[in-house]
């Protein structure tokens, strides 16, 4: 396993804007999600957004991803894809959304309530939003990825749910994808040590949060990965740099 590296100033400026971009498609998803809306008019309107402020979809196009937006509603734990579904009261929604800005990409993502959840979807939520930011807070220069996939493992399992293990977070750059992986749970491998952060690497911390069981599968369309007992699970995303003081969200608004 390589080292990994440092973005320079010009190229975390660049990045900044990629999230920018994503920031704001994501908030326009927040405002627009609601029962009845579908999710391939909300995959219409994010893609409308980042072409209209210079940037490409990152994830159309992607080994074949048909869209620029990911949306797992419920059992579905990333990947799923838009289509005619309606949103309906009730559903727990992730969206998920990349975007490449002169060359550097963003990547985050939300999950959001529409219209009035179950107690439990809502304490999903709440807990893989506790999840990054515990995470986010122990990022600083010389951090071991490690110490990042305990943060969120133990936020979540504290609470008596289950993070998935075969879908990580990652380093990324010019490209969506990059060294390292950023596990959602401490992996075998990291209980050697693992991977160490510079000031200025750039990665994506992703916790995915499963009401019950850790286990997924990949339904037949060959994208949209689902939890194996049917029950929810909660997605958020953020791609950051390491500062000086800390995690610098590149997602934000
Ligand atoms: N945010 C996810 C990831 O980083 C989704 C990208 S996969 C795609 O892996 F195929 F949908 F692009
Ligand atoms: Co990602």
């Amino acid at each position: 396993m390589g080292r990994v590296t440092a973005k320079t100033p010009a190229e975390l400026a660049r990045m900044r804007q990629a999230g920018r971009i994503v920031a704001e498609a994501l908030q326009l998803v927040r405002e627009q999600a609601a029962p009845a809306v579908t999710t391939e008019s909300l995959d219409r309107m994010v893609e409308e957004l980042i072409l209209r402020r210079g940037g490409t979809p990152a994830f159309k196009g992607y080994r074949g991803y048909p869209t620029s937006i990911c949306t797992s509603i419920n059992e579905q734990v990333v990947h799923g894809i838009p289509g005619p579904v309606e949103l309906k009261e009730g559903d727990l929604l992730s969206v998920d959304t990349g975007v490449f800005y002169e060359g550097y990409a963003g990547d985050a993502a939300i999950t959001v309530e529409i219209g009035k959840c179950s107690e439990e979807a809502r304490r999903l939520k709440q807990v893989a939003q506790q999840a990054l930011e515990a995470a986010l807070e122990v990022v600083r220069p010389g951090v071991r990825v490690a110490e990042i996939s305990r943060a969120i493992q133990q936020t979540a399992e504290s609470a008596g749910f289950s993070v998935v293990r075969e879908y990580t977070g990652h380093g990324i750059g010019s490209a969506l994808h990059e060294e390292p992986s950023v596990p959602n749970y401490v992996s075998p491998s990291q209980l050697m040590g693992g991977p160490v952060l510079p000031e200025g690497a750039t990665i994506a911390i992703e916790p995915m949060v499963n009401a019950g069981t850790h286990r997924v599968e990949v339904l037949g369309d060959g994208w949209t990965v689902v939890t194996k007992d049917g029950k929810a699970c909660a997605h958020v995303e953020h791609t950051i740099a390491v500062d000086k003081d800390g995690a610098m969200i590149l997602t934000a608004l």
